[in-house]
C-alpha cells in the first residue's frame, strides 16, 4: 500500500461519496497523511478515514462559506509540503475532471514540490452505474461528452474538447488526418498511453502534426489529444514522473484568481 510520504502532495480523487468507491491507494493515503485539504463535496464518510491526528481542513469554495482563493490553496499545499508534512489534496470524483487540478499541478511543479495524482470515480461514471446504463452502446452512442453548465468553468464556449480515444486505430495517420481536416492545429498536443498504471506503462507524447509517425502503441492503449495537454509539455510532466529530483523545472508564469 502507498503510504503518504513527507514533503509530497497527493491530488486524490474521493469518488462520488460512498467510501467503498474509493481506490485502495486513496484510502491508504487518507489513513497516513498528516494534513488533508478537501473540497465541500467530499463526503463525511470519506473524511472519517483520516487518521485521528491528521489535520483535516476544508478549502471548499461554495455554500456561502468564506471563499478560499485558488492561490491560497496552492500556497497552503506548497507550504505544508515544505514544512515536511505529507499532504492529501482531496477532491470529489476524479481530481482531473472540473477540479482546477491544472492550476494546482502547475503551482506545485513551479515550486518544485513532489506530487502525485490518484484518480477517482467521476460523477459521470457513478451516475451511469446508478442508472445501470452503459454510456456507450453499439447502437446508440460511440462517444461520451463530459461538459459543464457552470460558465465560470468555461468562459469560452468555443474551447475544443480534450479527446480520449479508446481502442485507437493502429493507423494513426488516418486519425491525424481526420482531426487536421476538422481544423485542428498540427501543434495540438497528443499522447499515447499504454498499460496505464501497470508495469510496462509507456507514455509517448507528440503533436497532431507528428502523430502519424508515432510508434504503434502496445495494447491496451488510449490516445489523448487537446490543448489541455499543453501543461504536460510545458512542465515536462513526463520526465518528472521518471526522475522527480533530476529535472530542472522551467519557471512558467501562471495566473490565479
Ligand atoms: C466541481 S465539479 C467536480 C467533479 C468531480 N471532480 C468529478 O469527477 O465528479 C462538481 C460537480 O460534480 C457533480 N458531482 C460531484 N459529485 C456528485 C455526486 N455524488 N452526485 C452527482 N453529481 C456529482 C455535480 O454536478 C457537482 O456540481
Amino acid at each position: 500500500m502507498t503510504r503518504a510520504q513527507k514533503g509530497t502532495v497527493y491530488l486524490v480523487g474521493a469518488g462520488p461519496g460512498d467510501p467503498e468507491l474509493l481506490t485502495l491507494r486513496a484510502a491508504s493515503l487518507l489513513e497516513t497523511a498528516d494534513v488533508i485539504y478537501h473540497d465541500d463535496l467530499v463526503s463525511q464518510e470519506v473524511l472519517q478515514l483520516a487518521r485521528a491526528t491528521a489535520l483535516v481542513i476544508s478549502v471548499g469554495k461554495r455554500c456561502g462559506a468564506k471563499r478560499v482563493t485558488q492561490l491560497e490553496i496552492n500556497n497552503k499545499l506548497i507550504d505544508s509540503a515544505r514544512r515536511g508534512l505529507s499532504v492529501v489534496r482531496l477532491k470529489s470524483g476524479d481530481p482531473l475532471i472540473f477540479g482546477r487540478a491544472g492550476e494546482e499541478l502547475k503551482a506545485l511543479a513551479v515550486a518544485g514540490t513532489p506530487c502525485e495524482v490518484v484518480p477517482g470515480i467521476s460523477a459521470a461514471m457513478a451516475a451511469a452505474a446508478a442508472l445501470r446504463c452503459s454510456l456507450t452502446s453499439r447502437d446508440a452512442a460511440s462517444s461520451v461528452l463530459i461538459t459543464t453548465g457552470h460558465h465560470a468553468q468555461s468562459p469560452n464556449a468555443a474551447l475544443a474538447p480534450t479527446r480520449v480515444v479508446y481502442m485507437p486505430s493502429s493507423d494513426l495517420n488516418e486519425q491525424a488526418e481526420k482531426w487536421l481536416r476538422e481544423g485542428n492545429s498540427p501543434e495540438m498536443p497528443c499522447a499515447l498511453v499504454s498499460r496505464v498504471s501497470q508495469s510496462g506503462q509507456t507514455i509517448f507524447r507528440t503533436t497532431l502534426g507528428e502523430l502519424a509517425t508515432a510508434p504503434a502503441p502496445v495494447s491496451p492503449a488510449v490516445l489523448l489529444a487537446g490543448w489541455a495537454l499543453d501543461q504536460m509539455h510545458e512542465l515536462g510532466v513526463l520526465e518528472l514522473q521518471r526522475a522527480p529530483r533530476e529535472i530542472e523545472l522551467p519557471t512558467v508564469p501562471f495566473s490565479c484568481e
